[in-house]
């Protein structure tokens, strides 16, 4: 241990064993070390705060008394580790975030398939970190605002992600009006309505052939991708930044294996890729990059 984790060790054992529940320095690291090897989450000793914030809701809703008992709970139940990662994930997303991927997904990748998705052409986009779902009904609705008939084409969407509480709020389609800011105008008004089952009209859900476009599924980056790809463009974004630099590495490399030839991988704002992945992408702009390979889709 380094004298800097030591020193938070023993603000831990100070500030953290006189709260609700008792938390010790080995639950911090067992938790962690199962964050690590389940979902790449990397915990340093600074995000113990966040850690017992998030986890003494789960203690409460199971009535359990100290993260020790919590920690034997984990060892035995494979259903309670799925929701402490889960409870551990962080999902902030919005609609339209870094809206220059969106304005390059829409010139450089999806205008130049019009004419093949119209002959019946697959293409095929991948949100590999889709939270509540704004990021993959954006790029649906950037699909959309060139292809208008794209539901009845072979364009797809995978929209995947770890926590099954935010795949199921994805699937669902339902935000909150005040969620639909960042929407373009035209955008809002041609592909969301009211719902009808939400009290008070607060709620937007998304329309049929926006929703058809999309396929929401549990997938935890770290485990087995069951699907081939390619795919013409891939969203990573806001995720491996909790994951440590190895690790991250992997994921660019095995990101970059399934894009087509000048496919586009867009990654979060403070994210860069490296590694093998390096050989096998180039930049096109903030945060984008290409396949390398020939132009033409
Ligand atoms: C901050 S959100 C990013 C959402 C969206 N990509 C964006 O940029 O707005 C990070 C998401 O990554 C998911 N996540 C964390 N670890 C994961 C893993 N190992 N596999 C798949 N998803 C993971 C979380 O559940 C969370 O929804």
């Amino acid at each position: 241990m380094t004298p800097e984790t030591q020193n938070s060790a023993s603000a831990i054992s100070g500030a953290l064993l006189t709260g609700e529940f008792a938390f010790s320095d080995a639950n911090f690291r067992e938790i962690a070390r199962i964050a690590k090897s389940e979902a790449g989450i990397d915990l340093p000793y600074s995000k113990a705060t966040l850690v017992y914030s998030r986890l003494a809701k789960r203690l409460r809703a199971l009535g359990i008394r100290s993260f020790s008992d919590y920690c034997v709970t984990v060892r035995e139940s494979d259903e309670e580790r799925n929701s402490m990662i889960a409870a551990l994930t962080t999902n902030v997303t919005r609609f339209f975030r870094e809206p220059h991927h969106f304005e390059h997904l829409r010139t450089e990748i999806i205008a130049p398939l019009v004419e093949s998705a119209r002959r019946g052409n697959r293409v095929r986009l991948w949100s590999a970190a889709c939270s509540t779902g704004q990021e993959p009904y954006s790029m649906a609705l950037t699909v959309l605002s060139v292809i208008p008939e794209a539901a009845s084409l072979d364009v797809r969407i995978l929209a995947t992600d770890l926590n099954p509480h935010v795949v199921a709020h994805g699937r669902k389609g339902c935000y909150q009006k005040d969620e639909l800011g960042d929407v373009p105008p035209a955008l809002r008004a041609k592909w969301f309505a009211a719902d009808l089952e939400s009290a008070g009209g607060t709620t937007m859900r998304v329309a049929d052939d926006v929703r058809s476009l999309v396929s929401f599924h549990e997938l935890n980056l770290m485990g087995p991708w069951n699907f081939k790809g390619p795919f013409d463009a891939i969203f990573c974004r806001n995720v491996v930044i909790y994951f440590d630099r190895e690790t991250q590495n992997t994921i660019w490399k095995r990101l970059a294996g399934l894009l087509k030839e000048n496919g586009a991988l867009y990654i979060g704002h403070s994210e860069r890729v490296g590694g093998p992945a390096n050989a096998l992408l180039s930049s096109d702009g903030i945060t984008t990059y290409r396949k390398k390979g020939g132009r033409n889709p």
